[in-house]
């Protein structure tokens, strides 16, 4: 496989071509922001752990019948992935109230829910990824009524997988952020799952331990990244 020029770069990551026009190498950067690009800074090594959690994440969820990008690791910061065409929606699933939720809806964080939510976001930085529900998406043609019944049945299976799975690792999932593309006409998971996109507090003490270490300058974040990744490996 030969890598070709970059196609784009992103806050997390860069993009390049390859001489497969069907395949993509992705390389994840150290480079973290937060608040739509308002806070920056680097998190070091956030690359390798984010690519090599990704990976065994979507390996799992491949085995559990959600079809992703992925194709093959390639190195500790790149990885080979089908290319395809995202839509234009952050999935996001929360299981107990946090974050945004919280804020919005004046309730503390770490609340149950009474039910497991999907919500979508419009992926569009200029206006700051907007709240945005079913019906939205289909008045603005985003997805098609097929493609977005498809993804949140598997959004809903990606959390059932993971839940469980991050459980075995000490690891409570409070809410996550996926996204999806089109291959070949069919709804697959892309971009990443790592402690960027994901809320993971630790079962016992539940001690943050993802991206919010950085957001709200908790400390200890490059120490936090790696002892998730360890986890996720063990
Ligand atoms: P929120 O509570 O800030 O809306 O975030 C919900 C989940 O989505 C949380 O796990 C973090 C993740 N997330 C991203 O992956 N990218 C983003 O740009 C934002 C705002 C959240």
């Amino acid at each position: 496989m030969e890598k070709r020029e970059q196609l784009y770069e992103g806050k997390a990551k860069k993009v390049f071509r390859t001489d497969d026009p069907e395949l993509l190498i992705v390389s994840y950067k150290d480079d973290a922001t937060a608040f739509n690009g308002q806070k920056k800074g680097q998190i070091a090594d956030k690359g390798v752990v984010n690519n090599i959690m990704s990976n065994i994440i979507f390996g799992i969820l491949a085995d559990a019948g959600v079809p992703t990008h992925l194709v093959k690791q390639l190195s500790d910061r790149e990885t080979l992935v089908k290319k395809v065409t995202i839509l234009p929606l952050e999935v996001i699933i929360r299981n107990v109230a946090a974050g945004s939720f919280s804020k919005r809806y004046g309730v503390d964080e770490g609340s149950l829910l009474a039910k497991t939510v999907l919500e979508f976001s419009y992926k569009n930085d200029e206006l700051g990824d907007p709240l945005i529900n079913d019906d939205h998406i289909l008045a603005l043609g985003l997805a098609t009524e097929r493609q977005l019944a498809q993804v949140r049945a598997y959004a809903f299976k990606v959390n059932e997988v993971m839940k469980e799975f991050f459980l075995t690792r000490g690891l409570k999932l409070i809410d996550f952020k996926i996204e999806f593309g089109l291959c070949d006409g069919e709804i697959i998971l892309a971009d990443e799952i790592s402690p960027d996109t994901c809320r993971l507090w630790d079962v016992k003490t539940n001690e943050k331990m993802d991206k919010d270490r950085f957001r709200r300058d908790l400390g200890n974040v490059e120490e936090t990244y790696r002892a998730v990744l360890d986890r996720v490996r063990a």
